[in-house]
């Protein structure tokens, strides 16, 4: 029996402003959240996010703007939480790097693992990417230099503290091994898998010299150096929910071994969660709670091409939340590309789900069924016990839908042991709108009024009427606002037409 759901984003950069990818995690992570509180109650979920807000390129652009470092990560992780806010993104705590609970932390972190030996102090040479913050090997740089970003590479030696990674291989891939949900989707962990087994790990370097960046957690048994800012990342999911008592041991409610614990990320982010950080707990002595999935979703593709500041196309959340409203927006999300997989983005096929499936399915379901409460029952919605009916075929269908309860729905995709497919789950959850939107075409409650038969135009409605709000309910996660609005429009002792929840939307 699961008990308690821990639940994170990857905390965010702040060199550049929230884009796309990011209001993508979150808002999954958010439909997750709030999916998981209406199962297990909201005291036992905690949904952390937050910004990753030391290293260089952070410090380049403060030095760029003119601005301290500390002013100016102010203002971005500012930025990052009002567009949450603009998202309806119900974190419960949001992490800064830079804040005293983290510092220390983390310190702590590195005097545990210097004393284990798990860090050591050695001589390192290598090319280093000064944009990417990275070293690379002979073997691994192209003829322009970097393989990530393609800019020139320089030859680097420093001395440096390394975490040992080898050490820990073995156990990593058996716990993988062992864990099948550890990384999710299946075909990502059989990437990592199968790195793990085909590649000796090399120790990660986990520090930099001050000369070079002075912007980053100092390691406190080494004035001349501060720490990677990966590897003060991760530790986030630990510093933001728990501390390190007097023995040494980490102590946290949201770090129990039947916690269910949830890291979402990017894929291109999967190797530093799926192998960096299940070895710095290991090393630490940190157990993994049994239940904990890291899952790498895709990327948002613009005409099959990253999103990138160089090319001019990224997608600003903020624009399309103004244009075409935080709820669609939302839905477009997650429903237009299977989590996992790659999509393209485009704002026609934004405008398409918007008028296809939000408008014309679940509006047109919404009004027309307020509008019979009204026409037919002066604005009140017929009492009758709808088990007490006989229906047709698509109705008796629908009956026993309800009678089964749609969150299934939402479990089967969403819980536990799914693959958090968001997009089969509203998929699921839009044909039954649709057979409702079927059935009414069917019955054509109007030829019953005509007929006057009320008893059964009562119980047709009752029938939509439950179905409604049983929907309304299954895509709060999705759309809180939306699912608000559904439900007190059928709470109102006289129900009254009211404007469309989706009006259509032209393209430009
Ligand atoms: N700071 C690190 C994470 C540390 S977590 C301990 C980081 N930050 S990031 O801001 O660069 O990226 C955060 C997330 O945004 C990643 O999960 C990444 O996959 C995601 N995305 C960035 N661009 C994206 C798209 N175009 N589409 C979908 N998500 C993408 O990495």
């Amino acid at each position: 029996m699961v008990n308690r759901y821990y639940i994170t984003t990857p905390i965010y950069y702040v060199n550049a402003s929230p884009h796309i990818g990011h209001s993508y995690t979150t808002t999954a992570a958010d439909t997750l959240a709030r999916f998981m509180r209406q199962r297990l109650g909201r005291e036992n979920v905690w949904f952390l996010t937050g910004t990753d807000e030391h290293g260089q390129k952070i410090q380049r652009a403060a030095q760029e703007l003119g601005i301290s470092a500390e002013d100016f990560v102010d203002r971005m992780s500012q930025e990052f939480r009002q567009l949450w806010e603009r998202l309806s993104i119900s974190y419960n705590d949001f992490i800064r790097t830079t804040e005293p609970r983290h510092i220390s932390c983390v310190q702590r972190v590195l005097e545990l693992l210097h004393a284990k030996s798990e860090i050591y102090l050695a001589q390192y040479s290598g090319w280093y990417c000064t944009p990417c913050e990275t070293f690379w090997t002979e073997s691994q740089i192209t003829s322009q230099g970097c393989p990530e970003c393609g800019r020139p590479v320089e030859m680097i030696s420093e001395t440096n503290y390394f975490l040992r990674l080898k050490e820990h291989q073995k156990w990593l891939i058996e716990y993988i091994e062992n864990h099948p949900d550890f990384v999710k989707p299946d075909f990502r962990r059989n990437e990592v898998l199968s790195f793990l087994k085909m590649n000796e790990l090399s120790d990660l370097c986990i520090s930099r010299p001050k000369e070079r960046l002075e912007w980053g957690i100092p390691i406190p048994f080494a004035s001349g150096h501060v720490t990677y800012v990966w590897f003060d990342a991760l530790i986030n999911y630990i510093s933001a929910v728990g501390f390190f008592d007097k023995n040494n041991r980490y102590v946290s409610n949201w770090w129990q071994s039947d916690t269910v614990l949830v890291h979402l990320v990017g894929k291109d982010i999967l190797r530093q969660h799926a192998i960096y950080w299940p070895i710095i707990l290991h090393a630490l002595d940190i157990e993994l709670p049994e239940k904990m999935t890291i899952f790498a979703h895709g990327w948002w593709l613009m005409h099959q091409a990253k999103m990138s500041k160089s090319r001019g196309n990224v997608v600003a959340p903020l624009e399309m939340v103004e244009r075409f409203g935080v709820d669609t927006y939302r839905y477009f999300l997650l429903r237009d590309v299977p989590f996992g997989l790659d999509g393209n983005f485009s704002e026609d096929s934004i405008i398409k789900r918007h008028n296809d499936d939000l408008a014309n399915d679940l509006g047109n379901l919404v009004q027309r069924t307020l509008t019979m409460v009204e026409k037919y029952f002066g604005g009140v919605i017929p009492s009758v016990e709808i088990g007490n009916f006989k229906y047709d075929s698509n109705g008796e269908l629908i009956k026993s839908k309800l009678g089964e309860s749609l969150k299934g729905i939402l479990d089967r995709h969403l819980g536990f042991d799914s693959d958090f497919n968001f997009s089969s789950a509203l998929q699921d959850i839009w044909e039954v709108i649709n057979l409702a939107n079927k059935y009414i075409e069917e019955v054509k409650p109007w030829n019953l009024a005509r007929e006057n038969k009320i008893k059964e135009l009562g119980f047709f409605i009752r029938l939509l009427v439950e179905l409604i709000l049983q929907v309304a309910d299954c895509i709060s996660p999705f759309m809180p606002a939306t699912s608000d609005c559904i439900i007190q429009q059928f709470s109102q002792a006289t129900v009254k037409k009211g404007s469309p929840l989706f009006p259509r939307l032209e393209r430009r």
